[in-house]
């Protein structure tokens, strides 16, 4: 009696356990749970982890430079194609923490100076910063654009150059060309153009900010966990310019809110680049264990304006397009003809990778990349790969610029790249373990429903065995 008792028991409870696990993994209740739990601990707080991962990010970023060395000149200024040897990295370790960092509005926002600080890495490097390199004179070929139009100017300053034997290329040392330098035909001319006579790719940009930021700090919204709202007292919402210089929306490089979907766009804030692009979902992965989705920028970030119209802004003068995969960023630094691209011109027209002999674009290396943990938005791995170039062609008036062919350029790509610490990345795959677990409830319950349900036959069947044994057997026999 009792036996029975217990046995049907299993059943009704059985049915009871298949039901409720069904019904909590239909409505996803854990799923729903954990990520608002996340949402509500992933907020710039003072006192939250995620906060201080804010402050000061623990992940060591390295900015690694390399650069093309031009091999044919005179050759180059004769009409050939010019020929070009990649060499580098120059590493840099960069440090960046948020500092002066106050909370605004009840703690919806958070404003915060974010210096850079680059220190040279001689053992992650393939030759030092005393190397000598062979390119463009960015100063020489900018202060051309400027005066080509003003024909009195344009002979003076041709003149001057042809006296100092200035030309459009010649040999640089990485550090200079890198971090700034006197530059002898700026020096000359000053005081009639009014322009700093310094130059460098990244001049005045090591431990320097770039003016006061504020973020939202996802409090109200989770989905604005470290958005900048506002950059030097601008609103970011509408800055989209035609202009072709503007920082839009965006993060600031290491910070996604979290709960990722794998059909969002993730916006990447890139001064660099002087916009921001978006990447999307394109696969799976694991970084030190923790899962993880790959998002890159689609082609289409990149393409020109016949197939992406919103690119449209960024044919600059209006109307004026490069073709895909390049952006004139010229307006943004100040008149230089600059022309940012993807390393090697990876996902250009190929015109422009056929134009420089020594371009080898591939997926692996010159994609931009950033791997995030899904669930809490952390940045597992990230690397922004940009090439500078230089927009060259002959401009009448200036001998120096001889019989060269209209060209992109490409002077040097950088890579700047994150892994995360082994130490963040134990405590992420203990929080993403726990989740497992918690997500996992509905099919716990459902496999103990199911062991029940199995004892349940089980018992039953050998509760009537007996008088069933032959007849089960029969039809065995004759078939
Ligand atoms: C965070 O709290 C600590 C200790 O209470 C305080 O010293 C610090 O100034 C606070 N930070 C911010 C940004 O408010
Ligand atoms: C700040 O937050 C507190 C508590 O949530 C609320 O009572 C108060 O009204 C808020 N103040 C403002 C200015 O939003
Ligand atoms: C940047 O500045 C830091 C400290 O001010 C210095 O140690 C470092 O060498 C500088 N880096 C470069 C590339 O000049
Ligand atoms: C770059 O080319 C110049 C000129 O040919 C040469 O002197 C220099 O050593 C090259 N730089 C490197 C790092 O190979
Ligand atoms: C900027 O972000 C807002 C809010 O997330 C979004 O609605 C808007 O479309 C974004 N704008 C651009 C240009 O990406
Ligand atoms: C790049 O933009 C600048 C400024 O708008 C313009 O003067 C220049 O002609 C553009 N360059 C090219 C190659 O289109
Ligand atoms: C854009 O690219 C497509 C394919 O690469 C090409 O057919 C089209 O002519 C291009 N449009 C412009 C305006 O360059
Ligand atoms: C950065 O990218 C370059 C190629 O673009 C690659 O050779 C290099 O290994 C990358 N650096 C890191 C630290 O991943």
């Amino acid at each position: 009696m009792l036996r029975s008792c217990c046995v049907y028991g299993a059943g009704i409870l059985c049915v009871l356990l298949l039901i409720a696990g069904i019904a909590m993994a239909l409505t996803q209740v854990f799923q729903k749970l954990i990520n608002n739990t996340i949402k509500e601990q992933v907020v710039l707080e003072n006192g939250t982890e995620a906060f201080s991962v804010f402050q000061n990010p623990p992940p060591p970023v390295y900015m690694q430079f390399y650069f093309f060395n031009l091999t044919n000149p005179a050759e180059v200024l004769n009409g050939d194609r010019p020929a070009v040897l990649q060499i580098g990295p120059y590493t840099y370790r960069e440090y960046r923490p948020k500092e002066e960092v106050k909370f605004l509005d009840n703690g919806t926002r958070v404003e915060a100076f974010n210096p850079k600080t680059y220190v040279f890495q001689p053992n992650m490097s393939r030759g030092s910063e005393d190397d000598i390199v062979r390119t463009v004179d960015i100063p020489v070929v900018t202060v051309m654009e400027k005066f080509k139009d003003t024909f009195s100017v344009k002979r003076i300053i041709s003149d001057l150059m042809i006296a100092n034997g200035i030309g459009i290329f010649r040999t640089f040392r990485v550090g200079d060309l890198l971090w700034g330098y006197e530059d002898p035909l700026l020096k000359i001319i000053k005081h009639v153009v009014e322009m700093d006579d310094h130059f460098g790719l990244f001049y005045k940009k090591n431990a320097t900010d770039d003016g006061d930021y504020i973020f939202f700090t996802g409090k109200q919204n989770y989905q604005d966990f470290a958005r900048i709202d506002e950059w030097n007292g601008q609103s970011t919402l509408n800055w989209w310019s035609t202009e072709g210089c503007n920082r839009i929306n965006g993060t600031d490089g290491a910070s996604f809110h979290p709960v990722i979907t794998k059909t969002e766009k993730l916006y990447i804030f890139s001064s660099d680049l002087c916009r921001s692009i978006y990447a999307q979902y394109e696969s799976d992965v694991s970084v030190r264990g923790v899962p993880g989705f790959r998002f890159v920028p689609p082609s289409e970030v990149f393409a020109n304006r016949t197939i992406n119209p919103d690119n449209a802004g960024f044919c600059v003068p209006a109307g004026n397009c490069l073709g895909s995969g390049l952006l004139n960023v010229s307006v943004c630094k100040e008149g230089a003809p600059i022309i940012m691209s993807s390393p090697h011109f990876y996902q250009a027209d190929d015109k422009f990778v056929q134009d420089v002999f020594g371009m080898n674009p591939n997926k692996e290396e010159h994609e931009t990349v950033i791997d995030v943990n899904p669930l809490t938005g952390m940045l597992l791995r990230g690397a922004k790969r940009v090439q500078v170039n230089v927009y060259l062609h002959q401009i009448q008036g200036f001998s120096q610029t001889g019989k060269i062919q209209t060209l992109v350029f490409p002077v040097m790509y950088l890579n700047e790249s994150v892994l995360i610490d082994e130490e963040s990345a134990k405590k992420l795959y203990a929080v993403v373990n726990e989740a497992n677990v918690i997500i996992n409830i509905p099919f716990i319950v459902i496999s103990v429903g199911i062991l029940l349900g199995v004892i349940f036959i089980v018992f039953m069947c050998r509760q009537q065995t007996p008088p069933s044994t032959e007849a089960e057997r029969q039809p065995l026999i004759s078939s």
